[in-house]
């Protein structure tokens, strides 16, 4: 399958998470590589994605998984070696899939050789490429992100008698955007990858690239100017490429981010994904209705990108205080789950491993407007190891098979990179690839299905979206549309049986074709259109004049 041609493919794609270094190891030597993932590509396919967004491949100390960078033209040796990843770039074209990479603007790692330099002496040509302060009363307005772990935003350089800032671990500085060279480099870097033929940056962190005194240093003027600039190049040199940011900010502050559709195509929609979790406990439409109400309009080539889980924790920031409490209550009973301001679990315990949440979840995230992200093992219902540190145990080893390693690699077990999931439920043996692929009712079975019925429409992409406020509010019904062609999605949130009663007038004389099965559903008269519907269930409609 070629890929398609189409500039703004973003839109109709379904992407797939994943890091090299836990998906499958080739060479046995216990970690996971470029050339394990190129094996997996055909599961990819049959899976149904049409990209793969990479977590950090880069040589890096790996202090932080990868997101702290010693070498930004190079690829990590356990994975493999640059060509490698040419040909796993290839490859994944070939099958239609294309190729989303990390970018870590904000910061290097602190054995990067440019802050190596830049510590050396205060007067190394590099020093200004990092941002130096002789006190650490600086910036007092802006908050510290890994609370378990960081107490102030700036930390000693005993080399140079200095601070330096960081907004992320301390190992972490931040570079100073307000050199012209740092900008300038950093293109560059973007390019490197770009001219290899990478179709996407996911760019992290990107809220926090200039600070200035007296803000809370996120979301600056400055740092649009710069996002905007790389936009910029991007679009004068390259085709059909894309900028996707991560910057976890309230629906008001998120919608700069795509400018007037000059500075990022996509933006992970952070506000939305907790306020799933929220309706599904409340059993109830609100926190979901109200958090897409006050999400603005973005521009025609934008979009949104969805996800349930990914390799942090499900953070609870852009919540409010008594939600937070709610989502800790109710998810995180057990402290050790906690971290940061978020909650370090999986999809599948998250929902008590009921598969009829997971289905609804599922359903949500594909039938929302927006792209959605599949969080590998998400699909087969993964579980997590909360004894593993940080946000370590939602990274733990994909489980192909219940053979040796979970067929994640033929290394012994002590030499692995990660251990695998071993408890009864969720353990390898228990869940894995080569189980599901068998049967047919499996979670792995119906996650291609459902991804086959949403890529059989454009409208779910590109759609609008108009909420039916039924006077059930433990129902949540919506209609897409795009053109011609309308859907409506009806999602019973709760754990009871329900009835709802829609009002579809507009669509008076139509049939309901109710999409996973092609099933006829009566005619729309004159009455409200009442349906029925199970614990959890959830039904996509065609509407369609005959
Ligand atoms: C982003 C990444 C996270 C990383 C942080 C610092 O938030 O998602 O994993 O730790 O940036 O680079
Ligand atoms: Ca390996």
């Amino acid at each position: 399958m070629p890929l398609s041609k189409d500039a703004l493919w973003y839109k109709d794609a379904i992407i797939y998470q994943v890091h090299v270094r836990t998906f499958h190891d080739s060479n046995g030597d216990g970690i996971g590589d470029f050339q394990g993932l190129e094996k997996k590509l055909d599961y990819l396919q049959e899976l149904g994605i049409s990209a793969i967004w990479l977590m950090p491949f880069f040589p890096s100390p790996l202090r932080d998984d990868g997101y702290d960078i010693a070498d930004y033209n190079g690829v990590h040796s356990s994975y493999g070696t640059l060509e490698d990843f040419r040909k796993l770039l290839e490859a994944a074209h070939e099958r239609g899939i294309r190729v989303i990479i990390e970018m870590v603007l904000n910061h290097t790692s602190d054995q990067h050789p440019w802050f190596q330099e830049a510590r050396s002496s205060r007067e190394n040509p590099r020093r200004d490429w990092y941002v130096w302060s002789d006190t650490d009363a600086r910036y007092k307005g802006a908050r510290i992100i890994f609370l378990d772990t960081e107490t102030s935003n700036w930390a000693w350089d005993p080399i140079s008698k200095s601070f330096y800032w960081h907004r992320f671990f301390s190992h972490q500085p931040d570079l100073n955007y307000d050199n012209p060279a740092v900008r300038e480099q950093m293109w560059n870097v973007m390019k490197f990858w770009l001219d290899m033929g990478v179709d996407a940056f996911r760019l992290d962190a990107v809220p926090y690239l200039v600070e200035r005194e007296d803000t809370n240093c996120e979301n600056l003027p400055e740092t649009h100017n710069i996002l905007k600039e790389l936009r910029r190049k991007l679009d004068e040199q390259f085709t059909g490429r894309m900028l996707l940011a991560e910057a976890n900010q309230w629906p008001a502050d998120l919608r700069p981010y795509f400018g007037e559709g000059d500075e990022f195509h996509m933006a992970f929609h952070f506000p939305l994904m907790p306020r799933m979790f929220m309706g599904l406990k409340l059993e109830d439409r609100k926190p979901i209705t109200e958090i897409l109400q006050q999400t603005p309009e973005i521009p025609p080539s934008c979009q949104w990108s969805l996800f349930l889980r990914n390799h942090d924790e499900l953070t609870l920031e852009m919540v409010t205080d008594m939600e937070r409490d709610y989502m800790y209550d109710m998810y995180a009973e057990n402290k050790t789950m906690r971290l940061n301001l978020g909650i370090r679990r999986r999809l599948a315990p998250l929902l008590n491993n009921d598969r009829r949440r997971v289905e609804l979840m599922n359903g949500m995230l594909m039938s929302l407007p927006g792209t959605p992200i599949i969080y590998y093992g998400d699909e087969i219902g993964m579980g997590d190891n909360i004894s593993l540190g940080d946000r370590n145990g939602v990274r733990t080893p994909m489980q192909w098979s219940g053979g040796k390693n979970g067929g994640f690699s033929g290394a012994e077990a002590e030499r692995l990179c990660a251990p695998l999931i071993q408890d009864p439920v969720y353990g390898y043996p228990a869940v894995n690839v080569l189980a599901q692929r068998e049967s047919e009712h499996s979670l792995l079975r119906w996650m291609q299905r459902i991804v086959t019925v949403r890529r059989s429409t454009g409208v779910f992409g590109r759609g609008s979206i108009e909420f039916l406020h039924a006077a059930n509010h433990r129902i949540l019904a919506y209609l897409r549309r795009l053109g011609k062609e309308a859907v409506l999605v009806v999602n019973n949130l709760s754990n009871s049986a329900q009835a709802v009663e829609l009002d579809l007038q507009r669509y008076k004389g139509n049939i309901l074709i109710e999409m996973f099965g092609n099933n006829i559903f009566p005619r729309v008269g004159e009455l409200p259109y009442l349906l029925t519907m199970g614990p959890y269930q959830f039904y996509w409609f065609r509407l369609r004049r005959v």
